[in-house]
């Protein structure tokens, strides 16, 4: 039997996406409705010792390379500092990061560095409090700064933040937020929005695209192809420099690097990477897969290693060959939004 989690389509999932928990603190309007979810009971959630079983077999049996810890909100989870640290202590070299929404980091940052996790990802929308707050249903707009500006002094860098542009609640700040970012030295991407929200409110039409967003930017920077291989990540890298306003032209260095994750119009379902296990468990080999497969439950039911690497490599052959949504136009006649949001799958 050939190792590791390949599909029908020849690809190969070597990085493993870990939600450890359904909660969030935020109620994103891309993401949650504003009285949130049923949340998951905490006996339907995948304990320390689980999660720590889980990647053992991931790492172990099926060649994962690399660890992402999402959520819903991964700082909620009381022993989240714990978990860090017993995946740490088993695989010293994997490489460990985590994407949070930054509420609660200042407090955290050091130990999680302390712990053995590798690096960061913060969602930052928007930079000023009115739009962050009509984004998140939340005033924590401070709190997430001083979140990121902790992640950086704690060593946790390069930080990447993460930008979802709304038609005309946050989109014409692109272009300040990435000055921001790149005067801190954070490696900012936007992302169009995908069809993930609870609400089931997405269109394609209100969409910000990937070409919309290099257009704004364009006002202020001239963007240039990032040299450095993309190597199966979501966001398509450039390197910036701001525009003389009178000629056009580049002016002065590279000010740093901006991404663009354009999921829905220049998908990279053909080059993805990723697995996923959800909070209670659950493997999705995509984000829009509409089958799972529980593999908590097997584990629960007392399963080995192998029966439970096989589990995973039958989830992952059935992989999608691709979400479809770019075939969709407005009507979306092919597509059909999975049920799960993505605070539930793991963002
Ligand atoms: P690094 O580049 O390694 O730091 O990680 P990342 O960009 O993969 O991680 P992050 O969790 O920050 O994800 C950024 C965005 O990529 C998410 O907000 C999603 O919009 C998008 N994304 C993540 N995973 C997938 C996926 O499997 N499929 C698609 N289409 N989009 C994804
Ligand atoms: N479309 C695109 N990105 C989303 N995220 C959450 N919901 C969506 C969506 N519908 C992003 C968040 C966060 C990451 C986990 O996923 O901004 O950065
Ligand atoms: Fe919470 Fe992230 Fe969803 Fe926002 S996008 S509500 S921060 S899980």
């Amino acid at each position: 039997v050939p190792t590791g989690l390949w599909d029908r389509y020849g690809r190969r999932a070597t990085d493993m996406r870990l939600s450890l928990t359904d909660k969030c603190n935020l109620r994103c309007t891309y993401c949650m409705p504003a009285e949130g979810l049923e949340w998951l009971s905490k006996q339907a959630v995948m304990t320390k010792d689980e999660i720590v079983r889980i990647v053992r077999v991931g790492v172990g049996a099926l060649g994962v390379r690399e660890l992402r810890l999402t959520g819903g909100e991964p700082l909620v989870r009381a022993d989240l500092v714990d978990i860090i640290a017993a995946l740490r202590a088993e695989h010293p070299d994997l490489p460990i990061s985590m994407t949070t929404n930054g509420v609660g980091l200042d407090k955290k940052a050091a130990a999680l560095k302390a712990a053995g996790l590798t690096r960061i990802n913060v969602s930052l929308d928007s930079l000023h409090e009115e739009t962050f707050t009509k984004l998140t249903r939340r005033p924590f707009l401070d709190r997430v700064l001083a979140g990121v500006d902790a992640a950086w002094e704690a060593g946790l860098g390069p930080v990447k933040l993460n930008a979802v542009l709304m038609r005309g609640i946050n989109d014409a700040e692109s272009p300040h937020l990435l000055a921001w970012a790149l005067g801190c030295g954070y490696e900012l991407r936007f992302i169009e929005q995908m069809p993930l929200d609870a609400d089931h409110g997405w269109t394609r039409r209100d969409m910000i695209t990937a070409a919309e967003i290099r257009e704004m930017l364009s006002t202020e920077f001239v963007l240039s192809a990032d040299p450095r291989e993309r190597d199966g990540a979501p966001a398509e890298r450039f390197e910036v420099r701001r525009r003389d306003a009178a000629t056009g032209e580049p002016a002065g260095e590279v000010l740093g690097t901006v991404g663009i994750i354009a999921s829905v119009t220049e998908p990279f379902c053909a080059d993805c990477r990723r697995t996923r296990i959800t909070a209670e468990g659950k493997i999705m080999s995509c984000l829009f897969s509409h089958e799972e497969f529980d593999l908590l439950g097997l584990l629960r039911a007392g399963a080995t290693d192998q029966q439970l690497a096989e589990r995973w490599q039958d989830a992952m052959w059935v992989k999608p060959k691709a979400h479809g949504m770019d075939h969709t136009g407005l009507g979306a006649p092919d597509f059909v939004q999975p049920d799960r949001s993505m605070s539930a799958i793991g963002g």
